[in-house]
Order: C-alpha cells, then structure tokens, then sequence
C-alpha cells in the first residue's frame, strides 16, 4: 500500500530526553547523503499548529484533559493533512518530532485518558497512516528533570509522578510493538547516540529500498 510513499519515522520520548537534538543531527546527516526528506514538530508546524501549541505549552489556562487531548489532535489533523501526507505521497521521507505516541503516553498513560479513545483520534486525525519506525530515547525522569532546568512549559510543569507514568506508558508501547519501536538509552552521550540513530535509520533506509516495499512494516 506504502511501496511509493516515503518513511514516517517519528521521534518520542519525556521531556528533556534530548529527542530534538537528535531530530537536529538526523536532519543534517539525511541532508548530507542527499536523502530527500522534510521535518516537522507535533504539536505545531502549520499555523493553526503554532497557535495551538501555545495555548497547550504557553498559556496558564488550566484545561480539561479532553480538551487537552482534542487541541493535540487538531493540531495533528492539520500537520497530516497539509504536509505530512502529501509529502509521504511524493516519496519524501518525513522525520516527526512526536507523533501518535505523544497522546497515548502523556495523556494516555499520564493523565489517564481512554487509550481506546485516544487509538481511534489518532487514527482519523492521521487519516490512518501509523509511523514506519520510531525512535524512543529513554531516560529517567530524575536525569530528564535535572536537564530541564527551572524554566518549565504548561506540560512540564506536571509533577514528577505524571512524568513517570509518561515514561513508563512510552516502554510499554515499545514492548507491545517491537517492530516498529526503536527504544536508544538516553543518557549515553550526545554524539553516541547520534551515532546509533544513524546507523539504525540508514540501514532502515537500506533495507526498505532493497526489499521495494514498505508493506510489512
Ligand atoms: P516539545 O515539542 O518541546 O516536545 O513539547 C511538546 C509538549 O507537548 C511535550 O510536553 C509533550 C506534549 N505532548 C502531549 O502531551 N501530547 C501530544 O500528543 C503531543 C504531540 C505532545
């Protein structure tokens, strides 16, 4: 069904885990091979996106955990629609800073919301399409906290607990779906761990064009 499209290779993990870094030194080794790809942020990456993410990141606004949920996904409705889709559909491989995970773990796993529910929006708000791979980079939640620093977002500022049940839904995801989940210890150096990223992603990439189809993954 995938054989044209392009990867969706999605990146996860709590807050100051150091994904975005690693979503940095991805970026520039993808450019330097010449591997045509675009990258994009959840939540964000589209107007509506923007505005959206700093009513969840930036405002004080106390919000229910379904109105929480439901910005998320409308965000995500767009991102999918306007530039994740069509870009796949090219061929281009797209590198996603959060995805689908992002719910289930935080507002799933932390907060407590209906994964069933949450399985469901994610699958109309994606139009169906699930990351290829994705790359979880781990870390407890003390290292994760202490690298965060003083100055926290809306999100952050949940208690050490939430942060944990986050931490903990996100390993579970993991075991459920070994094929697709690409689980990288966090607190191994910056550089040892983009190291391990690339090799992983260029032999997926390898792999992918040598067998022709995406259909099993
Ligand atoms: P980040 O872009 O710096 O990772 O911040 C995004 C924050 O939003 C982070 O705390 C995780 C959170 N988040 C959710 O709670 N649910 C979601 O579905 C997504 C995409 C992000």
């Amino acid at each position: 069904m995938f054989d044209t499209q392009g990867l969706l290779i999605s990146l996860e993990g709590i807050d100051g885990c150091g994904k975005t870094t690693q979503a940095g030194m991805l970026q520039s080794k993808l450019e330097q091979q010449g591997i045509p790809f675009i990258s994009v942020r959840e939540p964000g990456g589209t107007a509506v996106g923007e505005d959206i993410r700093n009513l969840l990141l930036q405002s004080s606004y106390s919000m229910t955990i379904n109105a929480e949920l439901l910005l998320y996904m409308a965000a995500r409705a767009e991102l999918a629609e306007q530039f994740i889709l069509p870009a796949l559909l090219d061929g281009k491989n797209v590198l996603c800073d959060r995805f689908t995970d992002s719910t289930l773990a935080y507002q799933g796993y932390g907060h407590g919301a209906d994964l069933q529910w949450i399985r469901q929006l994610n699958h109309q708000a994606s139009r169906g399409r699930q990351p290829d791979l994705t790359i979880l980079f781990d870390l407890s939640v003390k290292e994760a906290v202490q690298r965060r620093g003083t100055k926290v977002d809306r999100m952050e500022s949940n208690d050490f607990y939430y942060h944990q049940r986050v931490r903990k839904g996100y390993l579970e995801l993991a075991c459920s779906e070994p094929y697709r989940f690409f689980v990288i210890d966090g607190s191994l150096s910056v550089e040892k761990q983009g190291l391990i990223v690339w090799q992983f992603v260029r032999n997926y990439i390898d792999n992918r064009s040598e067998t022709g189809t995406g259909d099993e993954f």
